[in-house]
């Protein structure tokens, strides 16, 4: 490309002005995907099975949803440092490696909503402390979600976890999100026991915190 730019300057401005675009748009954008802006890259609903190759390293925007990605390579985000939003809504993800945020210290937000994971392992967001909107629902088969995962999630202020098959969760996963405005649990088989009983009394104690219509679903305890 940089050949192309010299091969082109002898030529009127306007050709300048195309090699630059072709630069910034054009040969940097993965197909099928499109690059509307030089730092968005959205590849939404292209039928992928797997994560498109050439992404630009300066996306911050990497719009993936509505594909059958399958698999985030471990070390995948290690280029992509100033990845601010990452969605991958509607895909076919069942696990997160470990290791997987651990580079993405600039991520706000991240869509992992309607894929197939099962669990939420231990510090799997421990370096994501600019995560400010984090979105886990719609995943029929999630039914775990550690103590620790949402460790380091310091700045987090919506999570979402409904429509899942969670019955029950731990206080703790949820007491250290010091930063939490929004939460979601509807739509879960929560049972009842004594530790539902002390998310009750935690989501109770946090009325003030909490938008009343979106987890009052959580009360229907049969
Ligand atoms: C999920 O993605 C598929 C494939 O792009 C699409 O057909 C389907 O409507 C999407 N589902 C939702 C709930 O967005
Ligand atoms: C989702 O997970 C279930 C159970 O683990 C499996 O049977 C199913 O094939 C998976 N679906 C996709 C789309 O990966």
């Amino acid at each position: 490309m940089l050949s192309c730019c010299r091969w082109l300057q002898p030529l009127v401005q306007a050709s300048l002005l195309l090699c630059s675009a072709l630069l910034n748009h054009g040969q940097l954008c993965p197909t099928p995907c499109l690059c509307p802006d030089p730092h968005t890259v959205d590849c939404s609903g292209q039928g992928l099975g797997s994560l498109p190759d050439l992404i630009p390293l300066n996306v911050r925007r990497l719009l993936l949803s509505g594909n059958f990605i399958d698999h985030i390579p471990a070390d995948f985000l290690v280029l992509y440092s100033d990845l601010v939003c990452l969605d991958l809504r509607n895909n076919s993800l069942s696990a997160i490696e470990l290791g997987t945020f651990s580079t993405s210290s600039k991520l706000v937000f991240l869509d992992l909503g309607w894929n197939n994971l099962t669990e939420i392992p231990a510090g799997t967001f421990l370096e994501s402390g600019s995560l400010i909107k984090l979105r886990l629902d719609s995943n029929p088969y999630l039914s775990s979600i550690s103590e620790d995962a949402f460790l380091g999630l310091t700045s987090l202020r919506e999570l979402e976890l409904e429509s899942n098959a969670l019955s029950s969760m731990k206080v703790a996963s949820l007491s250290q999100l010091s930063s939490l405005k929004v939460l979601r649990l509807e739509d879960n088989p929560w049972v009842c026991n004594c530790n539902f009983a002390n998310l009750y009394a935690w989501l109770m104690e946090n009325l003030d915190r909490l938008p009343r219509g979106k987890f009052t679903a959580v009360f229907f305890c049969s």
